[in-house]
């Protein structure tokens, strides 16, 4: 039986097993080992960070000149959040084409986008890595945000995406530096989600420093220094910063459990504690991880 984000607090450790299993499946029948899962809890748990990283991606594409006619490529697109801000912003005479390994993720996206009618939209399901010709490139503009830090080899991706843009388009990126993250007073509960998401991480080989680093992997794929940088560092209260991280700890649990980074056990009572500081309604102040931009136009 699914077990959903908020039905999950205090749920018994089996139920917790059980949902770890059900993870592992969706993994294995999409054949892929990506570190946070296709669930529909995921699904949404994009749906809502996306909607906090908004304001960062529209100011992207704002300095970039995003306008009505553009034709756009999102890579990595999951939920479809910002393919829903480009289309808003090309307009119907504009076309917005995601991609992702996730097909239900990507299709599920194309049919709510497309019932807005902001623009033409369409969904390629492809691995970003193993790609190489993309149906309708070159892109007026190519975006990947927090998808590169996920590549194996993010200097051949960014090589491949210039190669999708056209000669006056643009190649831009958002990616996340994590070492910001920080809650003030702490919790331990807190403290223990961070320390399982970044231990995983890196264990799986995901560099938690990785956007700033962004600057010289254009220059080594040929790109050439970035034209422009766009930060954002949101601080918000306890919600809705400590739900993301519990639902992030979930997206990865199968894979922390299977390094030994947690137990299954361990999370359940950890995310038991983060539910009763909600409910406690103590002011904290929690720092995001740094959302950091860059994008290059290409030359005619
Ligand atoms: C952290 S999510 C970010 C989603 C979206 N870009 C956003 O910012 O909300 C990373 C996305 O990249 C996709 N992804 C990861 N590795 C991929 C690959 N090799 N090929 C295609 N998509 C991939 C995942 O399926 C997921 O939808």
């Amino acid at each position: 039986m699914p077990c959903f984000a908020n039905s999950c607090f205090g749920a018994s450790s089996s139920a917790g097993s059980e949902r770890v299993r059900m993870i592992q499946q969706e993994a294995r029948l999409l054949q892929d080992d990506y570190t946070l899962g296709h669930s529909a809890d995921e699904h949404e748990r994009l749906r809502r960070q996306g909607q906090i990283l908004a304001p960062a991606t529209r100011r992207v594409f704002q300095a970039i000149g995003l306008g009505p006619g553009w034709r756009c490529l999102d890579i990595g697109c999951g939920p479809g959040e910002i393919m829903r801000l480009m289309g808003e912003m090309a307009g119907p005479s504009g076309e917005v084409t995601g991609l992702d390994r996730d097909t239900k993720a990507g299709r599920e996206a194309i049919e709510r986008l497309q019932a807005t009618g902001t623009s033409r939209y369409r969904f390629i399901e492809a691995d970003m890595e193993g790609i190489d010709e993309i149906a309708g490139s070159p892109f007026d503009l190519t975006f990947a945000r927090l998808a590169l830090l996920y590549a194996r080899d993010p200097v051949a991706l960014l090589r491949k995406m210039y190669s999708w843009t056209k000669p006056g388009g643009y190649l831009a990126v958002q990616d996340y530096y994590v070492r910001t993250v920080n809650l003030y007073p702490k919790l331990d509960a807190h403290s223990e989600l961070v320390r399982v998401v970044l231990e995983t991480h890196e264990r799986l080989g995901h560099d938690m420093e990785f956007a700033f680093k962004l600057p010289v992997y254009f220059v080594e794929a040929g790109i050439g220094a970035p034209d422009g940088t766009d930060v954002n560092l949101p601080i918000t209260p306890l919600e809705p910063f400590i739900t993301m991280y519990q639902t992030l700890c979930r997206s990865l649990l199968p894979k922390a459990i299977e390094l030994g980074v947690t137990t299954d056990a361990r999370m359940q009572s950890v995310f038991r504690d983060a539910e009763q500081a909600v409910i406690a309604g103590r002011q904290h102040a929690a720092l995001w991880p740094l959302m950091i931009g860059f994008w290059k136009r290409k030359p005619t």
